[in-house]
């Protein structure tokens, strides 16, 4: 199959990470930052952002989305710091071996493209994702063109984008409502003007499992030039359907997929980062691709996003909710006692769970609140900061029975950024 063996450099360049010669690396690409930050009511600040790429940079994604250059001084600020403190690290990377692509998105105009390249050219790896809507209704009510005009716009979006940066993605915006002929006409054109990434985005969660694979297939086999580039996946879950159109499109042939951590973003939010992840995780054998994510660090970046973002996540919700490992009832109890296996699929303790007996509050002692620390990622403090952050908690305590990790995260976040 086609899609087995694409040529691009990415897949080239991580071939030899790859476990099972059939199956190929999926390029995990995170958009919290970005499309995430698209929450109603969501703004992160120039620091906040920089401390969640850190992390999704241990964490082993493999593209970061860091924000809209064009968008504000402030996101393209935070877009150049991002690329400039945190695009070269290699902390926590082994798996992958190279550090984080980082991405900034623009609209399909020379403005924008050069802003984004402006800001995320600061990293040794780095990508221009231009867009353009290319459904009629789009079309005709929103942007007013036609799609002779459509096709001109994206493909010299595209040819711009390329004349600066080698890495292009282009985003067919609600592919999940275009016809899918036109759209093999257009991202036939984008693919000659040099875009390397071909991500399709079911913008408004329209789609079902069945339908978004089949595009999928059918825009990887119909589109002039299509073995030659990475096809991506980007989902909404306006129907509760993200995750599993994500999974879907993976089987059809897609080999990056677009993310955001907790599922955070517009409306009912993206695919959540976790959920693809540890699907894939459970089941090695059933997708066509394996991952390198550090999958113990889960739970440690979905407090901190959730932490900054002012997010709640909701206690039933999978991997990382408060009652995902949790069991109240008498017969699951006695079956976790006797085996764990009864009624758990995953161990909290891959996805950085651990489970511990010690509550924090005022009478905890500096080991507990250093073990605690540990496990949300913070391990190399020094001395001076960790007496420093050890007073805060204890004045914290002072006032609050029991301190949880998002108490402990925003103290320790404080703390970082104000010293
Ligand atoms: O949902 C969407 O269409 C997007 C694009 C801009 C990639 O977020
Ligand atoms: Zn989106």
């Amino acid at each position: 199959k086609g899609h087995r063996s694409i040529p691009c450099s990415l897949f080239a360049q991580e071939r030899h990470y790859a476990q099972p010669a059939s199956q190929d690396k999926l390029i995990i690409f995170d958009t919290t930052l970005r499309d995430g930050e698209q929450s109603p009511g969501v703004n992160f600040i120039s620091d906040e952002k920089l401390e969640i790429a850190r992390h999704l940079s241990n964490l082993g994604v493999d593209v970061i989305e860091a924000g809209f250059p064009i968008a504000s001084q402030g996101d393209f600020d935070a877009v150049a710091r991002i690329a400039k403190e945190i695009g070269p690290l290699m902390h926590g990377r082994e798996k992958i071996g190279k550090p984080m692509i980082i991405a900034g998105l623009a609209r399909a105009t020379e403005k924008d493209i050069k802003r984004c390249y402006d800001a995320v050219s600061l990293a040794p790896l780095h990508r221009i994702h231009t867009f353009l809507a290319t459904s009629d209704i789009h079309l005709k009510y929103k942007l007013k063109i036609d799609r002779n005009e459509c096709i001109k716009r994206a493909a010299s979006a595209v040819a711009y984008a390329k004349s600066l940066c080698d890495d292009v993605e282009f985003s067919s915006e609600d592919s999940g409502r275009t016809d899918k002929d036109f759209l093999c006409q257009l991202l036939g054109k984008v693919i000659e003007a040099g875009a390397t990434t071909l991500n399709i985005p079911d913008t408004v969660g329209y789609t079902s499992p069945k339908d978004y694979g089949a595009l999928i297939k059918y825009l990887i086999e119909n589109t002039p030039g299509g073995h030659k580039v990475v096809w991506s996946t980007h989902c909404h879950n306006d129907l509760g359907l993200a995750t599993a159109n994500t999974l879907s499109g993976i089987t059809n042939g897609a080999r990056q997929v677009e993310m955001t951590i907790n599922g955070i973003g517009e409306r009912a939010g993206n695919t959540s980062l976790e959920e693809v992840v540890m699907n894939i995780h459970t089941h090695p054998s059933s997708y066509p691709v394996y991952h390198t994510i550090n999958t113990e660090l889960i739970y440690r970046t979905s407090t901190l996003v959730s932490s900054l973002s002012g997010m709640v996540i909701q206690p039933n919700k999978a991997i990382v909710g408060a009652n995902a490992f949790l069991h109240e009832s008498g017969i699951h109890q006695d079956g976790v006692l006797k085996n764990k296996q009864t009624y758990e699929i995953i161990r909290p303790e891959d996805v950085g769970i651990f489970s511990t007996n010690l509550v924090l509050g005022k009478l905890s002692g500096r080991n507990a609140f250093r073990s605690r620390l540990e496990q949300l990622g913070y391990s190399n403090m020094n001395e001076d900061d960790f007496n420093k952050a050890f007073d805060r908690f204890k004045n914290l305590a002072d006032a609050k029975k029991n301190v949880t990790d998002h108490d402990l995260l925003a103290l320790i976040f404080d703390q970082v950024t104000t010293g």
